[in-house]
């Protein structure tokens, strides 16, 4: 699958196979991750691997939906501050380096078969406890990797006229 045909066929996926994903593949989507571009190249981000099995109800602490365990593996994606680049006016970019190297990582496994869906609307106190967070890195967000169960529509999107300007504000 080419980049572009990956980009295209990545839909949220909300219901899994229970299909274990082997080693080597897992291995290629965190290199996916790693090969992220980052400013000043800090990579200011760690990747948390959780599997699923028989962690089920400790794991739905992070996010309850019944198909977020349902996948053999859970892929989180934390930002570690003291490492970001830092703009001239301090801004700080250490989550959107973190979130590039989910979206690497969420590409590589639809160019693989495998299936994803961000999540954000995670419970931040119950994942410290969950994955063991020391309070200076910050959870960013998560998905489940695994076979999708099913097919999965097509959401719509804003038109090319709505999201881009030209030139000028
Ligand atoms: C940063 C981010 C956070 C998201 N958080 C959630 C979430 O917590 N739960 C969920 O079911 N989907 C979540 N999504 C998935 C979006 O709802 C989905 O990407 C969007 O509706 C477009 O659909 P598609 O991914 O199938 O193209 C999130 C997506 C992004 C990019």
């Amino acid at each position: 699958m080419d980049t572009l045909e990956t980009i295209q066929t990545r839909h949220s996926v909300r219901g899994y196979k229970p299909d274990p994903v082997d080693d080597e593949t897992l291995t290629r989507l965190l290199e996916a991750a790693r090969q992220a571009p980052t400013a000043a190249n800090r990579q200011p981000f760690r990747l948390v691997v959780l599997h699923t099995r028989g962690r089920e109800e400790e794991i739905g602490r992070i996010y309850g939906r019944p198909w977020f365990v349902q996948a053999p593996l859970v892929i989180g994606v934390v930002a570690v501050p003291a490492e970001a680049w830092r703009r001239a006016d301090d801004k700080p970019y250490d989550e959107v380096d973190a979130t590039i190297a989910m979206d690497h990582l969420v590409l590589a496994a639809t160019s693989l078969g495998l299936g994803t869906c961000w999540v954000a609307a995670f419970d931040p106190q119950a994942t410290r406890e969950v994955l063991g967070l020391p309070d200076d890195v910050e959870p960013i967000a998560f998905t489940p990797v695994g076979y999708p169960a099913k097919d999965q529509a097509a959401t719509s999107r804003r038109p090319l006229s709505e999201l881009v300007k030209y030139e000028r504000w």
